[in-house]
């Protein structure tokens, strides 16, 4: 029995639906990869390093028995956004789910410490991907009469921390973005939720901590909280667990969600809602 069917999971009717998951060679976009393949998915996977990605590939395919699509492709750039939404229905021939992760990190500061071109850069890899990537996607799974997309922002669109003025900026464009999206396509049979993440383990929040443990030769958890602040369940997030979350929110089991921001930090948050 593979590892695709685990009798304990529970079925997510994902079976053989198609799913691009993008920035998603290493990190939250990987976890989403391989979880939702192991939800019976067939996955497509992006990311700009064609070495990595190849890896990822290999990996997902490795545990969970099913064939897996890679397309490099760089998400600031338009035109490898287009190529890849010709590769993805050429070769699976419709998309199912879209979870639209930007991956990487956008630089700390305020107004005076960010300069014009690190605000256009910005731009496109966080609000502009979000939306190429949409007008790609909706006109597919409109003709198909279904839908399912996820954002990735974080959870600093609830609760804006000052030094980080690029990121609240934009992941709250996008946020915008997608609770607008999800009225206009309900009717489409389309959901659009946001997953906002707060602090994972991941590539350089990982970084960050193996720094705290070799400096300050401290155990991993409380270098792990010296970069989370306070996280009530007193840990920071697999990345696994965010994809599980992910996962669970483009089955149909979720299907009287949409519009919805979804928080995942371990308690962080002091908001209601
Ligand atoms: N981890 C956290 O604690 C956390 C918290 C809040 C929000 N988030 C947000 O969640 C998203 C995912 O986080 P993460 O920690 O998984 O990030 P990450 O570890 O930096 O993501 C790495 C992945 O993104 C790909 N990538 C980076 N830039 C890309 C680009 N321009 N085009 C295509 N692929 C690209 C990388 O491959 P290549 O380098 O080969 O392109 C790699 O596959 C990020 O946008 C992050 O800001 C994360």
């Amino acid at each position: 029995m593979g590892p695709s069917s685990d009798p304990a999971r529970v079925d997510l009717h994902l079976r053989e639906k198609v799913a691009l998951v993008t920035a998603s060679s290493e990190g939250l976009g990987f976890a989403c990869a391989l979880r939702l393949a192991e939800a019976g998915c067939q996955v497509a996977i992006c990311g700009r390093r064609p070495d990595v990605l190849e890896r990822a590939r290999a990996e997902i395919e490795r545990r969970t028995e099913r064939p897996v699509t890679a397309i490099p492709a760089d998400l600031t750039k338009p035109e490898q956004i287009d190529a890849l939404f010709q590769e993805v229905p050429r070769r699976l021939r419709r998309l199912d789910v879209l979870v639209a992760n930007p991956g990487g990190h956008v630089p700390y500061g305020g107004l005076e410490d960010l300069t014009e071109e690190q605000w256009y850069q910005a731009f496109e890899l966080l609000l502009m991907s979000a939306v190429r990537l949409s007008r790609l996607a909706v006109p597919l799974m409109r003709a198909q009469g279904a839908g399912d997309i996820v954002f990735i922002t974080s959870s600093t669109v609830r609760e804006p921390p000052q030094h980080l003025l690029l990121s609240n900026a934009l992941q709250a464009g996008v946020t915008g973005f997608a609770k607008t999206l999800s009225r206009s396509l309900a009717s489409y049979n389309i959901r659009v939720n946001v997953v906002a993440p707060g602090y994972f383990d991941t590539g350089r929040v990982r970084r960050r901590i193996d720094d705290i443990v070799e400096r300050e030769h401290v155990p991993r958890q409380s270098a792990a909280l010296q970069v989370a602040g306070d996280v009530p369940l007193g840990r920071i997030g697999t990345a696994g667990e965010l994809a599980e979350l992910v996962t669970f929110l483009v089955s149909r089991r979720a299907g009287f969600l949409t519009g919805a921001t979804i928080q995942i930090d371990g308690g962080s948050s002091h908001s209601l809602f």
